[in-house]
């Protein structure tokens, strides 16, 4: 059993493979948080918590006399709100009389040998190789009538632990929900650098390490999704972990809306990690018997630094979350037709693009915005989900069709969530948009936001979708969304009930997506806002891949890539080879390059393959024929960040099950006169196998490999790349 329970059924230990978490119901039903950290015995660590009489942190009833009794002090799984523990709380709660007290005490527990689901949301499933295990710790606020069950999931093998928080009221009094935090990590000792996922639109998730102090450290949205500007995951870790060293705690939120993400020290130098949803904008209304689910965190730790974190996270993401035909399976390798046409595009085009495609051994055409409604720019048409027959000059099924007997699959693009005033269905139903009444609403991308808590919205955007994929033969869909929200208002939950509309959103996103691949479960789903607006856990359980970002840059990828492998697997990454001078930066890189960095990805491009060389079409050819020879050693090999972007040169490198083969790309990233040697460095090989290197063409052991690394014998110039492969002798 991965969960031990003792004590009289009041200390908890959740083990992993090289993990323990440890909690400890006391004496008066504080749920302790005790341990979190390398795998240990059963023993209760509550002995660790030093107790002392702290001037300003006062004692609750029960412990009346003892002043060395804190709620203020005690590192805690479910901390209380409003009753003496002054650092930040977690579920909190508004009674009918208009008090906001919640004290929480222990219960009881449940055990299960499966996995827990969380209602109307994503959450790591079990597979046949490994199930997880629950354990359910069921609080009770000591006064009004509700209840708060912890939920904690374990994946033993995977050295991965969840938890989710469930809130029901079961008094006869309304209640309000005004804050609902999935997770409350206390570490009692320890100084620890926190490493954050940050950006912008085009620039997603660069890493930002700060040392936690006693100034709250603080990421978060309220842009309705999981945003470009701040991941909705992060890492705890000692201040002198690298990629191969030191503890490292992650924490990864499998939600695609509004989120806050925070650390801090206490007054006692105490570490406070918080993760979920937002609560600002955020207040959910309970009758009786009502129930709330919040999201799950991930979380797992690794003792030897972020490379082996990352495993993890792959491991778990890919195995556990992604599902459906492409899980694991190859995709196809896409040609998008968005920076090569934009929106001036009609039948003859794209079936020339698809010609050429289908000659270089592309596999599949991707047809972007602007075939439906009238949309001819960004300016409307969203929402008429009817294709401009006019515009395309075929039907799409005629079109699919054309591409199908190419020899390739077809993709179409949807934004379903969003609305253009200039369009039928704004004519028709304006209600069914965000405008709070009397307000003028903040446009974006000229377009707003549907309702998407909404019954009817949902209804009219399945049966629209349903009706083009099913009149066509689609294979693909990319689901974009490209703006962030505001103006929420809702009539149907006008009224005291708006604060819970963001959350009913993301819910009804996630419904409309759940009906639509039960309906088409072959479709291949990418997931998009405007790049890697909403590139989360969450959405992974719909689109095992994601575009990474609008920015199809080769230097700029650097960047994006490397930020985003930190949780998220390789094979999640939508990577395109585009045009140069590239459409965002108006940088020029070679084809090769760009085809290196797109190849560590889910591969394609987005260019107007009429306009390439005769020496770029060979490349093609080549490029393709390397993600086939690749292919099963990047999307499932062992994934190591060698060096990090910003330096002379950025490298990273994958190797196989059974390390065998190892590849790592390298990308030089400056140049300069009279150069310094490129010596790079190798990790993930067998010490005792003899490898081949294809660089210099020597053979050593992985010891010596890993050991000494590898010296190029030519330099290549600024923004050339090369591909390096390691063979073990005779398996080449
Ligand atoms: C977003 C996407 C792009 C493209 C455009 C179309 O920006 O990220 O890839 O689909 O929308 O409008």
């Amino acid at each position: 059993m991965a969960i031990g329970v003792g004590k009289g059924g009041r200390l908890f230990n959740l083990h992993t493979k090289d993990s323990t978490y440890q909690m400890y119901a006391d004496e008066y039903g504080i749920l302790l948080h005790t341990y979190y950290g390398r795998r240990i015995d059963e023993e209760n660590l509550s002995d660790l918590i030093f107790h002392a009489d702290v001037g300003f942190s006062g004692n609750p009833p029960e412990a009346v006399g003892d002043r060395t009794y804190s709620l203020d002090c005690l590192p805690q799984e479910l901390p209380s709100d409003g009753v003496g523990d002054y650092r930040e709380s977690c579920v909190a709660l508004l009674h009918k009389d208009g008090s906001m007290a919640a004290d929480y005490r222990f219960e009881g527990y449940e055990l299960m040998d499966s996995s827990y689901k969380v209602a109307g949301m994503p959450s790591l499933y079990d597979n046949e190789e490994e199930k997880g295990e629950t354990l359910v710790i069921t609080m009770r606020e000591k006064v009004s009538h509700v209840v708060v069950r912890l939920l904690y999931g374990v994946f033993e093998q995977e050295n991965v632990i969840t938890r989710s928080v469930q809130v029901e009221n079961y008094g006869e009094n309304e209640i309000v929900l005004s804050k609902c935090l999935s997770c409350c990590l206390d570490f009692q000792y320890g100084e620890y650098d926190l490493i954050t996922f940050v950006g912008r639109h085009t620039l997603e998730r660069s890493p930002e390490r700060n040392r936690v102090g006693r100034t709250k450290l603080e990421i978060g949205s309220l842009r309705g999704t999981s945003s470009h500007q701040y991941n909705p995951a992060m890492i705890l870790c000692a201040p002198e972990a690298t990629e191969d060293f030191g503890d490292c705690y992650g924490l990864c939120l499998v939600y695609s809306s509004n989120f806050t993400a925070c650390a801090q020290k206490d007054q006692r130098g105490q570490t406070r990690v918080l993760m979920g949803i937002q609560p600002n904008h955020f207040s959910f209304l309970l009758k009786k018997g009502e129930v709330f689910d919040a999201p799950q965190v991930i979380l797992s730790y690794s003792d030897s630094g972020l490379a082996k974190l990352s495993h993890q996270y792959h491991k778990i993401l890919r195995e556990h979350m992604c599902r459906g035909k492409y899980q694991c399976a190859k995709r196809p390798v896409l040609l998008n037709n968005w920076e090569a046409t934009y929106f001036d595009f009609n039948k003859e085009k794209l079936i020339s693009l698809g010609e050429q495609a289908a000659e270089l051994g592309i596999e599949m055409l991707v047809l972007d915005d602007g075939w439906f409604g009238k949309r001819d720019d960004d300016n409307s048409g969203l929402g008429d989900w009817f294709a401009n027959e006019k515009k395309l000059g075929s039907s799409l099924k005629e079109l699919g069709d054309r591409i199908h007997a190419l020899g390739m699959k077809f993709g179409l693009w949807f934004e379903p969530e969003m609305i253009s005033e200039n369009s039928n269905l704004y004519r028709t139903h304006p209600d069914w948009a965000f405008m709070i009444p009397g307000r003028e609403p903040n446009r974006a991308r000229n377009q707003l936001v549907l309702d998407m808590s909404r019954d009817d919205v949902r209804e009219y955007l399945l049966e629209r979708m349903t009706d083009i994929l099913e009149h066509a033969p689609i294979d693909y869909v990319k689901w974009d969304v490209n703006r962030s929200l505001c103006d929420i208002y809702s009539h149907k939950y006008a009224g005291n009930r708006n604060g819970e509309v963001y959350h009913r959103f993301i819910l009804g996103v996630y419904d409309l997506l759940e009906h639509l691949l039960e309906r088409f479960p072959d479709i291949l789903l990418e997931g998009c806002s405007g790049g890697g607006g909403r590139f989360d856990a969450a959405m992974l359980y719909y689109s095992p891949q994601i575009w990474c970002s609008d920015n199809t840059d080769a230097v700029n990828r650097l960047y994006i890539q490397y930020g985003t492998s930190f949780f998220y697997p390789i094979s999640s990454m939508g990577a395109h080879v585009s045009a140069v001078p590239n459409h965002q930066t108006a940088r020029i890189t070679s084809f090769r390059t760009r085809g290196h960095v797109a190849l560590s990805g889910s591969f394609g491009y987005e260019l107007d393959l009429n306009k390439i060389t005769d020496e770029e079409r060979e490349m093609v050819k080549e490029q393709i024929a390397e993600f086939h020879k690749y292919h099963s050693l990047i999307h499932e090999g062992t994934y190591y960040r060698i060096t990090p972007p910003g330096g002379r040169f950025c490298a990273w490198e994958f190797v196989d099950e059974k390390k065998d083969h190892a590849l790592q790309t390298l990308v030089m990233t400056s140049a300069e006169g009279n150069p310094l040697p490129v010596h790079t460095i190798v990790k993930g090989l067998s010490p005792d196998k003899d490898y081949h290197c294809s660089a210099n063409n020597q053979i050593h052991s992985g010891r010596t490999w890993m050991g000494a690394g590898l010296t190029l014998s030519a330099i290549p110039g600024e923004y050339e790349s090369v591909l390096i492969e390691w063979n073990a002798m005779g398996k080449k």
